[in-house]
């Protein structure tokens, strides 16, 4: 059922405000900051489809209604700002990032990015990925349990190395930029450092200061990398991301700067690696615990099948999705589910709510793949990646690497569980599993 049109107490009147959780704003903070999403559950459950939490200055209108989301996703970009929202990310991405752009300049950007993106390019990328998951899953530990996204988080870091930035992958370059990155990573999965940005402002000296040791390293290897590769005669043949960066124009046939390509390099390291990595994690954690799934993977993984390892990867992104929300920013006066919205105002669609609802997933809370079987992804009800102009440029990619990295460990063997269900913590901006996805091979 779609949401009512109008919210309005009398007829004739505005429409009103969404309802507010009633419950001190440090305790809505602490449970939004801990992934404790029962809150989400409650607010719904209390107030319905369209509901506020506060985080004491800031105010998310969470909405969790397919017909309200597509409403959000199709509203003009002038309207509804995506880039505003992610502002907390500005000291590591740049200025000049897609992600944190807005209107004209964030369309440029996405359109100098997306042929990077495009399916022939990727074909092309996909054996580079597998290669590096095979190398990767020959070191895993037999009969031991292991951390899936410890893993899939040094799979997902050789996979930028090699196909996004297009180092080889042994070589001193290889080696410098690699140790940059892992360190700027590991600096942003801190939870505080997050909090110390929205706190103080992700552009003020105390946070670009607190950054710089971190920031300094991989800006230097970068714009060596940039400089070194603009005068490569090979850039046609290649098909790492950098160098298809280097070759695209703009409208106006305007080539990118130094400064754009760092940002959007950074902004690819950034979105691509720990959503990847979690979203195999949490893949892991659910197969292993679902009746004869792992050994089904087993199974597709030594032939060239390949329908379960997506439903898996697409079930579980389902009911884990890594981001439990995306943010827009009011900056136009609009109605949206019949609720009034100001400029100012933040509006969340609800990745996680829509993804639980039982009139759109039958028995919504089991992992079920099979689901997929006669089911397809929708565009508003299975949004792990977002909507719209700002749906996430990696998709492909991210969905490509998780079924080859999936086959690679489960051609191995069958993998097990180790321990109770995993719960889930935030981690930088996502909710990962609490020990990373533990499992184990069998010797
Ligand atoms: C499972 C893995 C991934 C998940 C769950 C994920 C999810 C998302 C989400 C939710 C958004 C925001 C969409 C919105 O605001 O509507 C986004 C944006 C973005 N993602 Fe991903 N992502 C993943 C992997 C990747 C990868 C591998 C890359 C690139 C290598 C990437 C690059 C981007 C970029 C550049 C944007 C900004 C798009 C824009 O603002 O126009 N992501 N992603």
């Amino acid at each position: 059922m779609a949401p009512e049109q109008s919210k309005s107490g009398h007829p004739g009147s505005s429409p009103s405000r969404p309802p507010r959780l009633k419950q001190p704003w440090p305790v809505q903070a602490w449970r939004i900051a801990h992934a404790d999403n029962s809150i989400f559950d409650d607010a719904r459950s209390r107030h319905g489809d369209v509901f506020q939490l506060s985080l004491g200055r800031i105010k998310w209108n969470f909405v969790a209604h397919p017909e309200a989301i597509k409403e959000v996703f199709t509203t003009s970009p002038d309207i509804l700002h995506a880039g505003e929202g992610n502002e907390i990310l500005a000291t590591a991405l740049g200025d000049r990032s897609v992600l944190l752009l807005d209107g004209k300049e964030h369309m440029r950007q996405r359109r100098l990015l997306l042929p990077s993106f495009h399916g022939e390019k990727l074909a092309k990328q996909t054996s580079t990925i597998e290669r590096i998951a095979e190398e990767q899953v020959a070191r895993i530990p037999r009969d031991r349990p292991f951390s899936m996204r410890t893993q899939s988080q040094k799979i997902a870091l050789e996979v930028i190395l090699e196909v996004v930035l297009g180092t080889a992958s042994s070589g001193v370059e290889h080696d410098r930029l690699g140790e940059a990155t892992k360190k700027l990573l590991d600096w942003l999965a801190s939870g505080m450092r997050l909090f110390a940005s929205q706190m103080l402002g992700p552009r003020s000296r105390a946070i670009r200061r607190m950054y710089r040791p971190v920031l300094e390293p991989l800006d230097k290897g970068l714009f060596a990398l940039i400089r070194e590769r603009r005068q490569a005669t090979d850039l046609k043949e290649r098909d790492d991301i950098l160098s298809m960066l280097l070759l695209a124009r703009d409208e106006d046939g305007q080539e990118m700067t130094d400064r754009e390509i760092r940002d959007e390099l950074v902004t690819l390291i950034v979105a691509g690696h720990e959503t990847t990595a979690t979203a195999l994690a949490w893949a892991f954690e659910r197969l292993t615990r679902c009746e004869g799934a792992a050994e089904r993977l087993h199974r597709e993984s030594l032939t060239e099948e390949k329908e379960y390892s997506r439903m898996v990867a697409q079930e579980a992104l389902r009911l884990r999705p890594v981001l439990d929300f995306v943010l827009r920013l009011v900056k136009q006066p609009i109605e949206i589910a019949g609720y009034r919205f100001e400029p100012g105002d933040v509006i969340t669609p609800s990745i996680y709510l829509v993804h639980r609802r039982e009139d759109i997933y039958e028995d919504a809370l089991a992992f079920r793949p099979d689901r997929w079987l006669d089911q397809q992804p929708g565009t508003y009800t299975w949004i792990p990646f977002g909507g719209g102009v700002r749906r996430c440029i990696g998709l492909s990619f991210a969905m490509a690497e998780m079924e080859i990295v999936m086959r690679a460990v489960a051609r191995a063997g069958v993998l097990a569980p180790v321990g109770s269900d995993e719960t889930p913590v935030q981690r930088f901006i996502t909710t990962s599993p609490a020990r990373g996805g533990e499992v184990l091979l069998p010797g």
